[in-house]
């Protein structure tokens, strides 16, 4: 018998609740109202997990655990392994549930996609059956304005804005730039004993589009800017527990320190309005004085956010990766060192900085970042959403729910790439035109492929002709990586620089 009506049988029990006025705080009243509470409670539960577990589906949901109600797997998912193969959350549910099973991730159900011929049509159906959407956590970090989910008309508007500055145009234009301040930088660095490659490119990059974009300049800032991205970036994939102590907690105020920053550089801006124009800030604050313009403050300013996040730690970890491969690949090496000092061999003036025409040639150069991409896996999964139920294989996709598609399955496939752990640039000498975007989503893929994609191979391509034409480089420690499912080098990376004349 449970244990409230078992209490109200017994007569003595019912003495003492006529003493009591019925307005007074019973304590038998409060156990019976608490039991019956505790009761509910546990069916309201028990039925959430048992509704979490077993979702209502119009059609057949592919394979795989819910686990329970908000963490689902997520701990599962984020736990770190050295592997740089496909990552072992995946690996194993392939394996048990085939190449499309369900899961739930940062509260949320999801259908974990590592088919080819699904990743790629839901890239087609962008905005259509599909469209991008990270989870509820993300948004909250990439702020109210959502840039990640922004769809339509202002999503085509904004792409256009980062074009005039990442675009063919613009690009042309920094290459100058670019080489100068990677030649400035190699030059100090080979003064060092020692340099961690990691944090030294991500300073590099960060500071050149910072400047690109506000003309921030470091040294004469109060507050460092990069701190804060390094704190928001930390924190980004991690379990969302807003709690003092967390990483979720310094990324997100890493996040709010970033956005007052920018947002007071954009009225001082404002204010003070600038003769010529020189950066992307004058650009947006030209859009934002236009008149019936869509464009509002708060989006200029998530806009900016996310464009110095979604370029620096990006661009350096592949960097560092590259010249780890350079370094334990000496042939590969050797073939990008030839390619490169066959570019200053024929031209006139050796010292004379790159053109663009020289920018183009640079074939193995980019079979070679091709290469760096596929393995580095830098965007270890991309988030969409099910806009209508979908049926494929068999299988229902229903709406609302989440699509994971995971680059790394695709890229690291032996089907596709033979001896896929293999580091082999000249795999892509036959690749080139062989249904490539199927195989190969390093930089996403369809309406969403990464704008800054180009940026980012100029960055590396003309870093790695500055260091191989004048350096050559040598380990002291670090360079194991890690995945938790993001790539990271937990020991950073350390390498000296020796210039080649001297040597
Ligand atoms: C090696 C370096 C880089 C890698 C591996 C990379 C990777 C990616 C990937 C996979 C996506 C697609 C995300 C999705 O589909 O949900 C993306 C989107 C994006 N990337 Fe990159 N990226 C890199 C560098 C850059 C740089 C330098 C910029 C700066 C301009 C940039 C700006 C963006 C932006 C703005 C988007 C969003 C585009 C959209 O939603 O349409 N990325 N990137
Ligand atoms: C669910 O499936 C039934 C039969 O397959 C179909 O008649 C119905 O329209 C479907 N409902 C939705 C909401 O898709
Ligand atoms: C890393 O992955 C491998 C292969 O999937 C697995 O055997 C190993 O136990 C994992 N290590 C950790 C620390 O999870
Ligand atoms: C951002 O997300 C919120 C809530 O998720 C939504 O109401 C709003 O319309 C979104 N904004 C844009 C610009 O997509
Ligand atoms: C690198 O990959 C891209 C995207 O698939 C492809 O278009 C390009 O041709 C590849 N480059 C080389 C040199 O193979
Ligand atoms: C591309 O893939 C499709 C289907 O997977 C295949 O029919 C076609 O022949 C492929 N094209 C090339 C050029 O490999």
């Amino acid at each position: 018998m449970p244990l409230a009506t078992c209490l109200f049988k017994d007569p003595s029990y019912g003495m003492v609740y006529q003493i009591h006025t019925p307005n007074t705080c019973n304590p038998l009243t409060m156990m019976w109202a608490l039991s019956i509470l505790a009761s509910l409670l546990l069916i309201g539960i028990t039925r959430w997990v048992y509704r979490w577990r077993n979702p209502k589906c119009n059609g057949t949901l592919p394979p795989g655990s819910m686990a329970f109600p908000l963490l689902g797997e997520t701990l599962q998912f984020l736990k770190p392994n050295i592997t740089s193969d496909i990552p072992p959350f995946i690996k194993d549910r392939t394996r048990k549930y085939g190449p499309i099973f369900k899961t739930s991730l940062f509260g949320q159900p999801v259908i974990v996609s590592t088919d080819a011929e699904l990743n790629y049509f839901v890239f087609q159906q962008e905005g259509q059956l599909f469209q991008s959407s990270y989870p509820d956590t993300f948004v909250r970090i990439f702020g109210r304005q959502n840039l990640s989910t922004l769809h339509g008309f202002m999503y085509k508007y904004l792409k256009n804005m980062v074009l005039t500055l990442v675009g063919h145009e613009g690009l042309k234009k920094m290459l100058p730039e670019i080489e100068q301040v990677a030649r400035r930088k190699l030059g100090l660095w080979s003064t060092q004993n020692s340099i961690e490659l990691k944090d030294a490119t991500a300073r590099m990059i960060f500071d050149f589009t910072a400047k690109k974009l506000i003309s921030h300049d470091p040294e004469k800032s109060s507050e460092n800017l990069r701190e804060n991205f390094d704190a928001f970036i930390r924190g980004l994939i991690s379990l969302p527990l807003d709690i003092p102590g967390t990483a979720y907690h310094k990324c997100l105020k890493g996040r709010e320190r970033a956005m007052q920053m920018l947002k007071n550089m954009l009225k001082e801006r404002r204010e003070n309005p600038r003769k010529n124009p020189s950066d992307f800030y004058d650009y947006v604050i030209e859009e934002l004085q236009k008149e019936g313009t869509i464009l509002t403050e708060a989006i200029a300013l998530d806009l900016m956010f996310v464009l110095i996040f979604a370029s620096f730690e990006t661009t350096s970890l592949a960097l560092t990766l590259a010249i780890k491969f350079l370094s334990d690949y000496p042939s590969v090496l050797k073939r990008l060192t030839e390619e490169h000092e066959a570019i200053l061999r024929n031209r006139e003036d050796p010292d004379s900085g790159l053109t663009w025409e020289e920018y183009r040639s640079m074939t193995y150069t980019f079979q070679f970042i091709n290469e760096t991409a596929r393995l580095a896996n830098i965007a270890p999964v991309l988030f969409r959403k099910a806009l209508k139920d979908y049926h494929f294989k068999g299988y229902t996709i229903p709406a609302g729910w989440g699509l994971i598609i995971c680059p790394p399955a695709v890229h690291l496939n032996p089907d596709t790439y033979e001896d896929p752990l293999i580091f082999n640039p000249s795999r892509w000498e036959g690749l080139e035109t062989s249904n490539a975007s199927k195989h190969f989503m390093a930089f996403g893929g369809g309406m969403r492929l990464c704008v800054g994609a180009d940026f980012a191979k100029m960055q590396m391509a003309v870093f790695l002709h500055c260091l191989t034409t004048k350096y050559s480089l040598q380990e002291i420690g670090g360079g194991d990586t890690i995945r938790s499912p993001g790539l990271q080098f937990p020991n950073g990376y350390h390498i000296q620089l020796a210039s080649k004349e001297t040597a």
